[in-house]
């Protein structure tokens, strides 16, 4: 099964949400302005861009051996080479200097630096890390590293990976090992990418890596991120004695009935459960929704609870859009991804745009989570772009994303939610997951066969973005 991929016939086709994309004279008058130093930049993941896989020492990841196996990945398109930002990073943050972004969420891959998961360190993969941090420093770009996005070493999975409760003070080795060679320039720190996409689709349906399928086994690797994401704050705080703003990131959708409708309500509660309540009930409030409890109890141990619930400087949230859900017998909670009310228009990946569920997403995350400093991590399009004659790339609908997505952050601004920064997905075309190369999310085109990047009129949008601190009409 792919990813979140939605029946979509109620939708109408893409194109409608065109916008143009010239970049827009400096007299636009700014209609949705951000408060001062609001947070710009972008996200990217090791895997999806840094290629390389066998560079410097690298060992391997629950996604090389995915990739490489048949059927797994569209088109059997592997990580391998990817956007090469491995070599080419100075480019690449050379193209968000120049956007004006503050700040790049980029992840380091556990298997550079720690080949068989755990044990030596392997200098040569944490020196990467160390350049790409140099590089934007001296740019003027904060780095913002996130210690998981998905590449799990392949030594780890061999020894049950997310399945085995060990792996949390693994992670917390690990984390501490980075941390120790990057916290003198390095502030702000992410611990997990998304801990919920990885227990579901990596553990619970298998349409991502490692490909492991059941209820049982997504729920352990959900609770063992949770462990893990604890235990290395914990570590971190320790190790850093106060320096470091330490957060984590996770996706955040509302989940709700297929439309509208009582009998699918109980399918959307349950669905919410899983994908949005047990990353943020346990973090926040120290325990799992009542609804996952016979899930959860046989994997709770006493200190479980406390071990989770950590303090955040800062929560990461990533939102695509809504999730229609209905009952569904085959679906791994019995429940399923139902059309979008009709009319609703949809990217390239079959998801329905939908900003105001980005509002309903912050507001909630100051009525019922304490308000925490929130910073989008992760907001973003594929569409199926394609450069003009001139070579330019006239990504209109992205624009018109991005822009509806920003007015919706805002508007939940107004209302007090504690918004303070911005990470589009994501600044190059790049390798998504079990869709390969063949959506295509970046402000910036890469090019398959040369690797040339080539910003999107969307790049340009979002600079005027970025110098204006708002939005024009
Ligand atoms: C998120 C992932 C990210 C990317 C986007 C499109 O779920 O965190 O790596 O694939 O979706």
């Amino acid at each position: 099964m792919r990813r979140r991929t939605f029946l979509s016939a109620a939708a109408t086709a893409v194109g409608a949400l065109a916008a143009s994309p010239r970049r827009l004279p400096a007299a636009e008058p700014v209609t949705a302005r951000f408060p001062d130093g609001f947070l710009w930049g972008c996200s990217t993941s090791a895997y999806q861009i840094e290629g390389a896989v066998t560079a410097d020492g690298r060992g391997a990841s629950v996604w090389d051996t995915f990739s490489r196996t048949p059927g797994k990945v569209r088109d059997g398109d592997t990580g391998d080479v990817a956007c090469d930002h491995y070599h080419r990073y100075r480019e690449d943050v050379a193209l968000m200097a120049r956007a004006g972004m503050g700040a790049y969420r980029f992840s380091v891959a556990w298997p550079r630096v720690m080949p068989d998961g755990a044990g030596p360190v392997n200098a040569a993969g944490l020196d990467f890390y160390d350049r790409l941090v140099d590089a934007l420093l001296e740019s003027g770009v904060e780095p913002w590293p996130c210690l998981f996005h998905w590449d799990l070493p392949q030594a780890l999975q061999d020894r049950g990976g997310w399945t085995d409760r060990a792996i949390a003070g693994r992670f917390a080795d690990y984390a501490v090992a980075v941390a120790r060679r990057l916290g003198d320039r390095v502030t702000h720190w992410a611990m997990l990418n998304e801990p919920g996409v990885v227990a579901i689709f990596g553990h619970g349906t298998g349409g991502h890596a490692p490909g492991l399928t059941g209820r049982a086994t997504c729920m352990a690797a959900l609770h063992h991120q949770n462990l893990a994401q604890g235990t290395a704050l914990q570590a971190l705080r320790a190790a850093g004695g106060g320096r470091w703003r330490l957060g984590t990131v996770l996706c955040v959708q509302p989940s709700v009935p297929v439309g509208g409708r009582p009998e699918n309500a109980g399918a959307a509660a349950l669905w919410d459960a899983v994908w949005n309540r047990a990353g943020l009930d346990p973090l926040f409030h120290g325990r799992y929704p009542d609804l996952l409890e016979a899930d959860v109890g046989p994997l709770l141990r006493a200190g479980d609870p406390e071990t989770i619930r950590q303090p955040v400087d800062w929560l990461g949230v990533n939102y695509y859009s809504r999730m229609h859900q209905q009952p569904d017998p085959g679906g791994l909670f019995g429940t399923g991804y139902g059309p979008p009310p009709p009319g609703t228009q949809v990217t390239a990946m079959g998801w329905p745009v939908e900003p105001g569920g980005l509002t309903e997403v912050l507001l909630e995350l100051r009525d019922r989570y304490g308000n925490p400093p929130v910073v989008l991590a992760e907001n973003g399009a594929a569409y199926d772009d394609r450069p003009g004659p001139d070579g330019a790339v006239e990504d209109g609908e992205r624009i018109a994303f991005l822009r509806a997505h920003l007015l919706a952050g805002h508007a939940a601004l107004a209302q007090g939610a504690n918004l303070r920064g911005w990470l589009v997905w994501t600044l190059l075309d790049n390798f998504e997951w079990a869709e390969g190369y063949a959506r295509r999310f970046g402000l910036v085109r890469v090019d398959r066969d040369t690797l040339e990047r080539t910003p999107k009129a969307s790049y340009h949008w979002y600079a005027d973005v970025i110098r204006r601190n708002g939005v024009a009409a």
